[in-house]
């Protein structure tokens, strides 16, 4: 199968090994276009899962219904101000959640995301949400693309700099047990623990026009170390803004 191929996967039947620690992907009948499901599950013991990326429902739905609109911190954190609509280039795209509201608000987002397996997550849940009424408009200023965002914003023309560019990268989670959201685990099975974030930080701020904003859990050190030139600190998460960094010529 392409996707089997593309993602240098085994196919297997019905029935997964149940190998601790391991995880599958499954194709689940989906009614519309693209057919399927792309669902993500963990193997072993205490199989969890699925995850899958839903954007037409649940969180990301409630969040666009009561999340305050272009007045939430995460809005405006990305730029968006009284008659600012920024363009955004959001280089840890994972699931998509960040992106689709940020779109929904009505900015264009380049979205990059590294990891194939997150990226076909990603890439199925745009393609179910772009068959719901209403969504095609928000999810045709949608772009996703594959590959390292640093090396992706690295070689942007200078016309297709964005106004901002997002960066939300794994966090070394430290509670433990239920308390950690199952998504999140397996999320983490699949990407790790994003050591290398501090090296996108430079090359963000090249690469925005207008500012660079970092999401963080509220209490986390900054990113590589450097402190931000403002800051919108929610309930447990906090967003660290950068002013950009002119090219050094010569
Ligand atoms: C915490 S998740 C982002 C969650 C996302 N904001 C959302 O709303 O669903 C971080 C994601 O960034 C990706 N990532 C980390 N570093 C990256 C890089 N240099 N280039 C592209 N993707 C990267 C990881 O693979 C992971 O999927």
């Amino acid at each position: 199968m392409r996707l089997s191929r593309e993602l240098d996967l085994p196919l297997r039947g019905d029935e997964p090994e149940e190998e601790e620690g391991g995880w599958y992907l499954v194709l689940s009948p989906h009614d519309g276009p693209p057919g399927y499901r792309l669902e993500l599950h963990l193997a072993g013991r205490r199989p969890q899962g699925p995850v899958s990326v839903e954007l037409a429902a649940g969180g990301v739905a409630h969040r666009l219904r009561y999340g305050g609109g272009r007045g939430q911190d995460l809005a405006r954190a990305a730029g968006f101000a009284p008659g600012r609509v920024p363009s955004v280039l959001d280089a840890t795209a994972g699931l998509g959640r960040d992106t689709f509201v940020l779109a929904a608000l009505g900015a264009t987002v380049l979205a990059v995301e590294r990891s194939p397996v997150i990226r076909a997550l990603l890439e199925n849940g745009l393609q179910r949400a772009a068959a719901v009424p209403g969504l095609d408009e928000v999810l045709a200023r949608i772009r996703l693309v594959g590959g390292d965002a640093a090396e992706v914003m690295a070689a942007l023309p200078e016309g297709e700099r964005p106004d901002t560019v997002y960066l939300d990268p794994m966090y070394p989670e430290r509670r433990k047990g239920a308390a950690v959201k199952k998504e999140m685990r397996l999320f983490r099975f699949v990407v790790g623990d994003d050591p290398d974030a501090d090296r996108l930080l430079p090359v963000a701020r090249h690469c925005a026009l207008r500012r660079v904003a970092v999401k963080r859990p509220r209490l986390a050190p900054l990113l590589a170390g450097v402190e931000p030139q403002g800051r919108i600190v929610g309930r447990s998460t906090r967003f660290d803004l950068y002013a950009p960094v002119a090219e050094v010529s010569g």
